[in-house]
């Protein structure tokens, strides 16, 4: 049986070079498409401003505790997760893996949001809609298909963007964390927040503006009562953080030894709720600004969420205002830069497993890794039923993937020694401010038992309901499929024996550990 190797054998572990590297690159991952394009439309239909209390309850009851659960792990057991949970125990390592392809998963659709943005960009200083953004957008852009339909036919409009996303991020990932990620998010979280204020504060002089941000802060205080509610806020809070999906913990294990950890934690998800807010007033304002000059109220707008808000709502209100082709390019770019930095942290899960297994350099793995996933993300998002299929597996993949890791990644680290005291005394030991031990009992037992709620609740619904009218043989396919492929998946990579001679057994471990 291998023992651990000596420190000589060992390729040495690529770390962030200072702790605001580390902050920015945490802050990247966490602000991006969910902040922009899910957070407004999500508060607005979920209560308004009265959708702040569940918010805030999600964001400081189970955001933060778990935010604090994958650093923990990460930086005690110094791995990607498949390597960090098996260090804790040997059986501990499909969990891992199964993070690592939900990751994989939602790039491979995430890029195609990232795309289409992109040509945005370009389509904004024409406004190449035209007077109908809708059909734009479904028809003349992405060919889109009907709900019942499957289509293989490639959309180059979305291909071309598609591959540059694709060749950008490998590139960036090829150069490891220090020289690679650190160094993007150093460039592209400053830009992105010096655009995205710049369009917040045309956005509040647009008239009308004021109605559009009483219309989403106006608090709908019945909605508290409503379990939906809650469940949105939730699921909001665990994407928008990038929690419960490992990305957090790959973050922490490249950080250095002596690391403040807690007040990083705690500055990311302050950092990335006041963004999201912050695109909600943006948003609102020009909401209000197109009511204003429809003569209707904001309540009387349609497509207020997702991709419709985005790419159909967004377009139309750059149509009609002063300047619109600057804020348009704003906008998007936000978007790009937004989705470029989630898109790489989210990356770097794939990336980082497949290096600590198959001891591979940063540059190998973009290879090994980049050719399958951007086969798999043009051959079903750059088509014309690229659409339908990207909200069918972002639904399932959200709802019942993340969630059902967030549930076995607290009951882990709940049963599986050093349990969580073991784990919180870890933190307390580098950082401050201390974690109380009451946090053991949130993420031990009441994270699990809220976030099982949400999990059958979702499966209830998807199996009686199906989901977004789509035909059933689709949600089955790609719905199902998705969480049926990351399950197999996971099991195949388990079963693969590990390259580096150190990490074939876990037996020495616990001792390396300590
Ligand atoms: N946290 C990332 C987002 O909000 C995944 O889009």
């Amino acid at each position: 049986m291998s023992t651990a190797a000596s420190p000589a054998k060992r390729r040495t572990r690529d770390t962030w070079t200072s702790q605001t590297g580390f902050l920015m690159a945490a802050i990247g991952s966490a602000i991006g498409l969910g902040n922009i394009w899910r957070f407004p439309g999500v508060a607005y239909t979920n209560g308004g401003g009265a959708f702040l209390v569940p918010y805030l309850v999600a964001l400081l009851f189970a955001g933060i505790p778990i935010l604090w659960l994958e650093y923990a792990v990460g930086h005690k057991f110094r791995g990607t997760p498949p390597w960090a949970f098996r260090r804790m125990n040997a059986k501990g390592e499909f969990l891992g893996w199964l993070c690592v392809f939900i990751c994989f998963v939602i790039i491979t659709y995430y890029a195609a949001v990232v795309a289409w943005s992109g040509s945005y960009v370009f389509y904004s200083i024409t406004e190449a809609w035209g007077e109908d953004s809708q059909t734009f957008f479904l028809s003349s852009f992405l060919g889109t298909v009907g709900s019942d339909e499957f289509s293989w036919t490639p959309v180059a409009a979305v291909a071309i963007p598609l591959v540059l996303v694709w060749a950008c991020i490998l590139l960036i990932a090829s150069f490891g964390v220090a020289r690679g990620l650190e160094k993007a998010n150093k460039i592209f979280l400053p830009l992105l927040v010096v655009l995205f204020l710049a369009l917040v504060v045309r956005a509040l002089f647009l008239p009308g503006a004021l109605e559009g941000l009483s219309a989403f802060f106006t608090p709908n205080w019945s909605s508290l009562t409503q379990p939906k509610v809650w469940l949105a806020a939730f699921a909001q809070i665990f994407f928008s953080l990038s929690v419960g999906f490992g990305i957090m913990l790959t973050y922490a294990s490249y950080l250095q030894k002596k690391s403040n950890v807690t007040g990083t934690a705690l500055v990311a998800g302050f950092a990335n709720s006041s963004f999201e807010i912050l695109a909600g007033i943006g948003v609102f304002s020009a909401l209000g600004f197109m009511a204003h000059s429809q003569g209707v109220t904001v309540s009387e707008l349609k497509g207020l969420t997702g991709p419709i808000l985005s790419f159909v709502t967004f377009p139309k209100i750059i149509s009609m205002m002063p300047g619109g082709p600057l804020f348009g390019v704003l906008f998007f770019s936000s978007l790009v830069l937004a989705g470029i930095t989630s898109l790489l942290s989210l990356l770097q899960v794939v990336s980082g497993a497949i290096q600590d297994k198959f001891a591979l350099t940063p540059a190998k793995a973009s290879l090994v890794m980049g050719i399958p996933t951007t086969i798999i993300s043009l051959a079903f998002f750059a088509t014309r039923s690229g659409l339908n299929t990207l909200d069918i597996i972002d639904n399932f993949i959200n709802n019942v993937g993340v969630v059902g890791c967030a549930i076995a990644m607290a009951l882990y680290t709940a049963l599986v020694r050093p349990r969580l005291r073991g784990l919180r005394r870890h933190l307390n030991s580098v950082s401050a401010p201390s974690i109380p031990p009451v946090w053991d009992y949130l993420v031990g037992i009441v994270i699990p038992l809220v976030l099982a709620f949400m999990l059958v609740t979702s499966v209830i619904s998807s199996i009686s309901e199906g989901y977004g009218g789509y035909a059933g043989y689709l949600v089955n396919i790609f719905g199902w499929g998705s969480v049926g492929f990351a399950l197999l998946a996971s099991a195949i990579l388990t079963l693969m024996p590990w390259s580096h001679p150190h990490r074939s057994s876990t037996s020495s471990t616990s001792k390396e550990i300590a």
